[in-house]
């Protein structure tokens, strides 16, 4: 095609001098200097240039290119609180280290104080993570509200002091000292602090945070980073404990960098099903505890309700009999729980049978109904076969596998269980009943709810025999099955 300008073709070669490309500033040409970085979507780490595979994750397509601009004025520099526990300016030796008890804030939420490991260690960012509407402004309110004699600060960037307060109004605790500012530049949010000095600070969310500092959009990975790091900075300073609320992605894990999660103190995820009442708080990441508690919550119209005995809601109520249920004795975390099975097998009346599980692994179901097949003769190929977890928990435990096969073989034979019956044990692919850890726990559980007889497996090791409940040992599948059938 002919050049129509004449310029277009011809401008290709041009010889600029290397020399003056260098002399040439774009500030002195008046035009915006736009700085862009490519960031890792999974570890935060940053490039120039696009790059396909992460150098420093490993991950490949992660790189996302945002704009970043420094500018002058920055995040609060110093504060007028100082960490009362005091950074040491120097290097120690760790035998001069005092050892004083970590003075820890007491909780009012018991579940909450179970899962930090016994209160809020003055200075910790704790990030709580979860999907949208599962309840976590709720909760982090909740908390705000339950502290007496504590300023609390929560401030939203996702919500209006008015439809906060709406919510406070909903739930049962009085806090006068609770402060609400809905504000997302953490520059203003520093002079906030500055000023009032909280003993305890709420973020909702962190997503919503924006640095003045960055040009990017709230959420992005360079603001989560520089307003996630400023508010930790402050944090650890001052010796104030943070609490900030996190969104998370399609597949369940934190929007933001990875490097988030490495940042904070603490992971916490509430989780459930938000078609069931009863919410689980998970912890991922503790630095001051145990990372296997767990708390438990039933969302109410007034807020959320804290479940200290979560068998007895797990266990539906029930006066007859019925078939193709069954009770397995679980931990979650460091608790036992008592789960109740219910599965539904029916003949297939489609050419491929359907299996659908809900709180159980389908791939482990399948792995069940193929050995109760092979192992115990059992014509599974032509049944549709529904599995269901009671009270829309999720248990990965294998340990609950002969509660699983007793509920299914139970509906397949059309006989109920009796209901004082409870299983225990994972089951093997040659059909053999397996030893679960923390038998003594789940047994002690168990008796304390009223069950009367308990199957477990003969490889479990019992050093004290429980009195008010029967243990029968089993090897096999096949042997469980004569037992309960015949
Ligand atoms: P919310 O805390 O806004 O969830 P998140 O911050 O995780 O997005 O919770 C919203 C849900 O909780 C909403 O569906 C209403 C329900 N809810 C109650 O059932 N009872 C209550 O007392 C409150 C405050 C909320
Ligand atoms: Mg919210």
């Amino acid at each position: 095609m002919p050049c129509s300008s004449g310029l277009g073709m011809c401008s290709r070669f041009i010889y600029i001098p290397v020399q003056f490309i260098f002399l040439c500033n774009f500030d002195t040409l008046g035009m915006a200097k736009t700085q862009t970085t490519f960031f890792c979507k999974n570890c935060g780490a940053s490039s120039a240039k696009w790059i396909g595979k992460c150098p420093s994750c490993n991950e490949w397509n992660t790189y996302v290119e945002e704009v970043i601009q420094k500018e002058k004025t920055t995040f609060q520099k110093t504060w007028k609180k100082e960490n009362p526990q005091g950074r040491t300016l120097k290097p120690v030796l760790i035998d001069e280290v005092e050892k004083g008890s970590e003075q820890r804030y007491p909780v009012k939420d018991i579940e909450l104080s179970r899962v930090l490991g016994g209160g809020i260690v003055p200075g910790s960012v704790i990030l709580i993570g979860g999907e949208p509407g599962i309840g976590k402004s709720t909760l982090m309110l909740q908390i705000a509200l339950q502290f007496t004699n504590k300023k609390v600060l929560y401030i939203s960037g996702e919500e209006s002091d008015t439809q906060i307060k709406m919510r406070a109004e909903r739930l049962p605790f009085k806090n006068k000292e609770c402060y609400l500012f809905t504000e997302i530049s953490t520059q203003r949010i520093g002079k906030a602090l500055q000023e009032l000095e909280p003993d305890i600070v709420i973020i909702d969310s962190i997503q919503t945070l924006q640095s003045e500092l960055i040009d990017s959009t709230p959420g992005s990975i360079s603001q989560i980073k520089e307003t996630a790091g400023d508010m930790i900075r402050f944090a650890k300073e001052t010796g104030t404990p943070v609490f900030l609320i996190g969104h998370i992605t399609k597949d369940g894990t934190l929007a933001g960098p990875k490097l988030l999660e490495h940042m904070v103190d603490t992971v916490l995820q509430f989780e459930g099903d938000r078609h069931h009442v009863y919410r689980i708080l998970r912890t991922t990441k503790n630095r001051f505890g145990s990372t296997s508690e767990i708390g438990i919550y039933e969302m109410q119209s007034g807020g959320l309700r804290e479940v200290s005995n979560p068998s007895e809601i797990l266990i539906s109520q029930r006066d007859e009999n019925l078939s193709g249920v069954a009770i397995s004795a679980t931990i979650e975390g460091a608790r036992p729980l008592l789960i109740e099975t219910q599965a539904l097998v029916s003949s297939a009346v489609y050419g491929t049978p359907q299996r659908n599980s809900n709180g159980y692994d389908t791939k482990r179901l399948n792995m069940l109904l193929a050995i109760l097949e092979k192992k115990c003769g059992l014509r599974m190929g032509m049944q549709d076969v529904f599995v269901n977890i009671a009270g829309g928990l999720r248990v990965e435990d294998p340990g609950i596998d002969l509660g699983v096969v007793a509920a299914i073989v139970s509906s397949y034979e059309n006989v109920p269980l009796d209901s004082k019956i409870a299983f225990i044990g994972e089951v093997g692919l040659s059909g053999e009943v397996r030893a679960v850890s923390r038998i003594e726990q789940r047994i002690a559980e168990a008796e304390k709810l009223g069950f009367t007889t308990l199957y477990i497996s003969r490889y479990n090791k019992i050093t004290s025999s429980p009195k008010s409940i029967k243990l029968i040992p089993v090897t096999r599948l096949e042997e469980l099955l004569q037992l309960l059938f015949g």
